[in-house]
């Protein structure tokens, strides 16, 4: 059954993805000082980040990311087949990919040097985003209307937990080896946020390379690859009838779903959740 959740540390997670052992396999994960790990909050820029790391390996070549589902070339570390994936690895960097907030991998994180990029979004954006994810996935609990939904993402009751524990959590660490990236920089400047990426990797590029890492990642090109956009996902799973994974890709479009009187409940929430957390946003 596709609707069966897992709960782990009171946090639930889709059942189809995600087992005990998987989840329990993720917060020992022994990260080699190599590794790359992608960090976010589901629907905060996961997929273009994967892509964006991917092709500044391959100095902008689309080769790999045309031919390789994301899945495979970042796995979530969390997802029952990973183990699998990562055990047979034999890049000598692996990028990996991960939903969980920080507490849960806090203490197999220690003393890694391993290199984590978070990317946050906007999270009247997200809750949108993640509202027509759960439209389409089956995997995912029915959301029924956007009040309802919003109301629970507010709770922090909707699967992989709380926005605002996951980002407070990441984002507070002092750790030279994170690197903190929004969707809004990337939408807004993506050739000098992928020259930042870049040189955080120690991976410097030249300007060529760089241009064709924009190219490559931009949404219109990434909407129309199979290896990204979901697609491939039988309709089972993910209903492509009821919505497409690679939605807009804007930043704003909370404006076109919210009322006033929903804007207002969110930001009640919003001021007294983020009190002690001096993040700045971009909304629109
Ligand atoms: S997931 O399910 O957690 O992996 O989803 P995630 O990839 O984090 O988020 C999906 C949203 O990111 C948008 N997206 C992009 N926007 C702009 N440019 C590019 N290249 C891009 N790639 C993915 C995607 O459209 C989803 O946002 P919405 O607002 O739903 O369109």
């Amino acid at each position: 059954r596709l609707d069966v959740t897992e709960t782990f540390h009171g946090i639930s997670f889709p059942g189809h993805l995600h087992t005990q052992e998987s989840l329990e396999y993720a917060v020992k994960f022994p990260f080699r000082d190599t590794d790359i790990l992608i960090v976010s909050y589901p629907k905060s820029g996961t997929t273009w980040m994967q892509e964006i790391v991917t092709l500044i390996h391959t100095r902008g070549d689309p080769g790999l990311s045309q031919t390789v589902e994301n899945w495979k070339r970042a796995p979530w570390l969390e997802h029952y087949y990973s183990s699998a994936l990562l055990e047979a690895s034999s890049a000598t960097v692996r990028v990996i990919t991960t939903h969980l907030p920080h507490h849960l991998l806090r203490p197999t994180l220690q003393n890694s040097k391993a290199k984590i990029i978070y990317v946050s979004r906007n999270p009247k954006d997200v809750v949108v985003s993640f509202y027509h994810f759960h439209k389409m996935a089956n995997f995912l609990p029915k959301p029924h209307s956007f009040p309802e939904f919003l109301t629970r993402f507010l709770e922090s009751t909707v699967p992989f937990g709380s926005w605002f524990d996951h980002i407070k959590g990441w984002t507070s660490q002092i750790n030279s080896n994170l690197l903190h990236v929004t969707y809004e920089e990337m939408s807004l400047d993506l050739h000098g946020t992928i020259k930042r990426i870049s040189s955080f990797l120690q991976c410097p590029l030249v300007e060529d390379e760089v241009n064709n890492c924009v190219k490559h990642s931009s949404f219109s090109n990434m909407k129309d690859s199979k290896m990204i956009n979901y697609t491939l996902v039988p309709n089972e799973i993910m209903d492509h009838s009821k919505g497409c994974f690679m939605r807009k890709g804007k930043v704003g479009d909370w404006k076109n779903t919210f009322t006033e009187e929903e804007n207002k409940q969110f930001e009640s929430v919003f001021t007294s959740k983020m009190q002690n957390c001096p993040l700045e946003f971009v909304w629109e």
